[in-house]
């Protein structure tokens, strides 16, 4: 599909912000707006064009992109897209290294200072945040948040929309199934083959 010259971001919070820093330094859009449906934001210093239920209108004319931090909102919303027949980029930050053999599905986006060894899955529509390493031959599934500052080994696989909380690590071929939280600086060292959330070192289950 090709690319269009504006581009619209669904969500105009943190992850937005931060997701239309990545989109201007790749320097591929003319214009960057927003669609946002908090009343809370501040319009000043952005562009917000209209509310989420607006997307049909918007879309022959501009790319988009969610940049929704939650998960599961966030899946909903690309899902949408995908009905739409949008052009939904990949964004990614001129610093991140993305090595050889590495697929990243539509709506992800690789934030700055972010590595990706080689030989790696990476679904639709996940995050890999600023300053985390994906090493070889990870399988990442769709909607799934590597937060800042994680550390996934070798032949780790992560299920779909389960969130990796910031500077946490998973050694080398870990399987976590879908929909966990693991919660900021645990350690995982062992399958986890259950939905929760699991935190500490080792990483140990605290809710279902
Ligand atoms: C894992 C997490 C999501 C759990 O949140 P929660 O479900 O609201 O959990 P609670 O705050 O109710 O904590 C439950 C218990 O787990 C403990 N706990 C929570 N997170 C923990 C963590 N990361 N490490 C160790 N213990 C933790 C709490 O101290 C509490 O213990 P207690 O019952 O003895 O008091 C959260 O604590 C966390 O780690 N958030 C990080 C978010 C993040 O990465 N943000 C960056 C996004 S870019």
């Amino acid at each position: 599909m090709a690319y269009k010259d504006k581009l619209l971001i669904l969500g105009a919070g943190g992850h937005g912000r931060a997701a239309a820093y990545v989109a201007a330094n790749m320097k591929r859009w003319r214009q960057i707006a927003f669609l946002n449906d908090s009343e809370t934001q501040d319009k000043k210093d952005f562009r917000i064009i209209g509310r989420f239920n607006e997307v049909h209108h918007y879309k022959d004319e501009y790319d988009m992109f969610v940049a929704i931090g939650d998960n599961e909102i966030r899946e909903k919303l690309l899902l949408q897209l995908e009905v739409e027949n949008a052009s939904i980029p990949v964004l990614i930050h001129p610093s991140a290294l993305i090595g050889e053999n590495v697929k990243l599905g539509a709506g992800s986006i690789v934030m700055a200072g972010a590595v990706i060894i080689c030989n790696s899955t990476i679904g639709k529509g996940v995050i890999i945040n600023t300053s985390s390493s994906v090493d070889h031959d990870n399988m990442i599934g769709d909607f799934a948040h590597i937060s800042p500052g994680v550390h996934m080994a070798g032949e780790v696989k992560i299920g779909d929309d389960t969130w990796i909380c910031i500077g946490a690590t998973v050694i080398n071929r870990i399987t976590i199934t879908d929909h966990c939280i693991i919660g900021a600086g645990a350690v995982v060292i062992n399958n986890i083959t259950e939905k929760g959330t699991y935190v500490g070192v080792p990483a140990r289950k605290i809710k279902s």
